[in-house]
């Protein structure tokens, strides 16, 4: 008979550590791209709530952004860097499909020889690596971990297209997480539903591309689809988290959604019923939508305006291009 392997076990409960953010270097205003797409600083003000966006220089990659934002999270959260044994990157705009950004992140940031991926969950890739780093940690396969959302968008844009491409910026946002005394970091509601996949998509492949069939691919949506989806079926998913978290409403000191939309926001508010009291991130309105780096971004500004918001409880919610979606409830650092 065989020997019983060994099994690993961990902790009982994980938290956030600390936070870490890097956006674009430039300010880009709406005015500035709204010629190509025959729009105006007032239709994109009245139907995103976007007054500019953060957008990197040429030769600032999304794997600087998601550096600077690590080397930030982890000096703030007190772990030294070659404890951190996990390091996941949850990107759609990673310029090279092999290596990932993490393994280079982790290097760069002292975490080598740290386990290290990235994961294309599109807007709810963090929710998606924050459900991945507590699930890990707490099975014993890792004792600390990195987790990064990191996007340059403007790589993939279209400045002729009136479907997305005036959303977008670049940023990115990182989290230390590890174990905890207290329950820090809820289940995670999370799933696809692949029969949208059309509805946010690339124009066009790679091998389009390669064979000239087609121009660079480039972000596309059916906006009225996304935004009717999100706002019925996402608000349904912020419910249920707050029911696997056992709390209410009201027990919220933030909410903290995907920055797709402002009115999307605002009719998540409504239809959550949250009180006066939960402070709500509107990062968007300066930094446009960041897809993987929205909800750390979001979270670090806010955390800054509002340091009181330290040690309350937080419902943050992803969704998007897949279709995707994941939210749980976390407690700030
Ligand atoms: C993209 C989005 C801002 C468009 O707003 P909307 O209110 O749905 O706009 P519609 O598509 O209904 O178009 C309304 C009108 O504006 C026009 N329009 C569309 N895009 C425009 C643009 N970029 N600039 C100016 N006018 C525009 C349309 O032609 C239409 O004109 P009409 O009324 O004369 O026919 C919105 O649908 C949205 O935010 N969707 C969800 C985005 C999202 O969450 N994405 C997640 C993936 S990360």
């Amino acid at each position: 008979m065989s020997p019983t392997l060994k099994q690993s076990t961990g902790p009982q409960y994980t938290r956030i550590y600390g936070f870490g953010a890097a956006r674009g270097d430039r300010i880009v205003p709406n005015e500035e791209l709204i010629g190509p797409i025959d729009s105006s600083d007032e239709w994109i003000r009245q139907r995103t709530g976007i007054i500019t966006r953060t957008r990197a220089s040429e030769g600032l990659l999304a794997i600087d952004l998601a550096t600077d934002a690590a080397k930030e999270a982890i000096e703030v959260s007190g772990v030294p860097a070659d404890q951190i044994d996990l390091v996941i990157i949850a990107t759609i705009s990673n310029v090279q499909q092999t290596p990932s950004m993490a393994a280079v992140v982790a290097d760069r940031v002292g975490a080598n020889p740290a386990a290290a991926y990235d994961s294309n969950a599109a807007c709810a890739g963090y929710s998606y690596a924050v459900a991945q780093a507590d699930a890990l940690i707490r099975a014993g396969a890792a004792h600390y971990a990195l987790v990064i959302g990191a996007e340059k968008l403007s790589d993939v844009v279209d400045p002729t297209d009136r479907s997305i491409s005036f959303l977008l910026g670049d940023g990115a946002g990182a989290a230390v997480i590890g174990p905890s005394d207290f329950p820090a970091i809820s289940p995670a509601v999370w799933g696809s539903d692949g029969s949208k996949a059309h509805a946010v998509t690339m124009n066009s492949t790679l091998i389009d591309y390669r064979d000239g069939d087609a121009n660079w691919p480039t972000l596309r949506q059916e906006g009225q689809t996304v935004f009717r989806w999100a706002v019925w079926d996402m608000a349904k998913v912020a419910k249920q988290a707050l029911d696997e978290a056992g709390i209410e409403a009201s027990d919220l000191a933030a909410f903290i959604p995907h920055q797709a939309n402002m009115r999307i926001i605002d009719e998540f508010a409504k239809q959550l019923k949250l009180p006066e009291s939960v402070i709500i991130a509107r990062d968007i309105e300066t930094t446009g939508n960041t897809s993987a780096a929205s909800i750390p971004l979001a979270t670090h500004r806010l955390l800054k305006e509002h340091p009181e918001l330290s040690g309350g409880l937080a419902l943050q919610i992803g969704f998007g291009a897949g279709l995707v979606y994941g939210a749980q409830v976390v407690v700030l650092p």
